[in-house]
């Protein structure tokens, strides 16, 4: 079933977090709407702009919509990751999406501001929730090109900018960053800082974490072992820290590296245990247990795992 983002944020709020999977081929679409019921979790389906060049808008619409029918106990929401003005109204006029995430974050606040602002208003308009970004996630972000450097979110410019914007949730820069190498030295999230921003915020409002993958040293040391060349000290988020975010208004992680991991060492081990193979589908299915593992796992470190039934229920309750 098809929810709205909104609704699930706010079931969510205070008590558990839902993982938004970026997707970008038909094995993750089926991985995650199998997650989904396996884990007993509501989850976030998300795709950016990269997915769509790649795949085709149109394309990874019917597949979601295409799992929606296979799995039609899972509870899922469409939502558009790391969007720009453009690709923003296209997914509103698409009809598809329920959230939109306008990315305006690496320009200055007054025009954050006013780019979020034009996209609540047509969002709003058509249905849709937006999640704006303030701050600076460090890393690649996938609607601008340059690589960026880490701002924490300053909490009296995020309550101005709730206010003035009126975005649905907002996506806060607290230590993480995107892809593999996220902490150096003591790695840590600004939990403090997440306080902060929550407590100048209105009551229940959502908060958003990019650059939440765990990137799991075990996951690097198999793909290292098995050729691969990633740096032995690459680092994620801890995930017992999920449990200390949730409380503090976090209500949906972003997670696209730790796919890409379990692609990367599935793939790898498979050709080389299996070098007379040639037939896609074998790594292919190997990949769609495996990341529906990780969903499973995630699941239970988000907190919520088991929740699928009462999150439906409290949906259709609302409707
Ligand atoms: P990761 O690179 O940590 O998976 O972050 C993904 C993300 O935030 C997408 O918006």
């Amino acid at each position: 079933m098809l929810v709205s983002t909104l609704a699930l944020l706010k079931v969510a709020y205070g008590r558990f977090i839902i993982g938004a999977y970026n997707v970008q081929n038909m094995e993750q679409v089926l991985a995650v709407f199998r997650g989904s019921l396996a884990a007993r979790a509501p989850v976030i389906v998300a795709t950016v702009p990269f997915a769509r060049d790649y795949a085709g808008a149109r394309m990874l619409q019917a597949m979601v919509r295409a799992a929606d029918e296979m799995y039609p106990e899972a509870v899922a929401a469409m939502h558009l990751d790391h969007g720009d003005e453009a690709h923003c109204l296209d997914a509103i006029q698409s009809g598809f999406y329920h959230s939109v995430m306008i990315d305006a974050s690496h320009l200055p606040f007054e025009e954050n501001i006013s780019m979020t602002r034009r996209i609540v208003e047509r969002a709003h308009a058509a249905g849709l929730a937006v999640e704006a970004e303030l701050g600076v996630v460090a890393g690649q972000e996938a609607s601008h090109s340059a690589s960026t450097r880490l701002a924490l979110t300053d909490p009296d410019q995020a309550a101005e900018f709730v206010a003035r914007t009126d975005c649905d949730s907002l996506a806060v820069a607290i230590g993480t960053s995107h892809g593999a190498y996220k902490f150096q030295g003591e790695q840590r999230l600004h939990l403090d800082r997440l306080a902060e921003i929550q407590a100048r915020l209105p009551q229940g409002f959502p908060l958003v974490l990019h650059g939440a993958s765990s990137v799991p040293s075990d996951e690097v040391a198999r793909i290292n072992a098995a050729g691969g060349k990633l740096n032995p000290n690459a680092r994620g988020v801890d995930p017992a820290d999920f449990a200390r975010a949730w409380p503090l208004g976090v209500a949906k992680i972003n997670i696209h590296t730790d796919a890409h991991l379990v692609w990367y060492r599935v793939h790898r081990e498979h050709f080389r245990d299996h070098p007379e193979n040639f037939d896609f589908r074998h790594p292919g299915s190997i990949f769609m247990e495996e990341f529906e593992k990780l969903i499973i796992t995630r699941s239970e470190q988000l907190g919520c795992a088991g929740k699928l039934d009462e999150v439906r229920e409290k949906i259709y309750a609302a409707n």
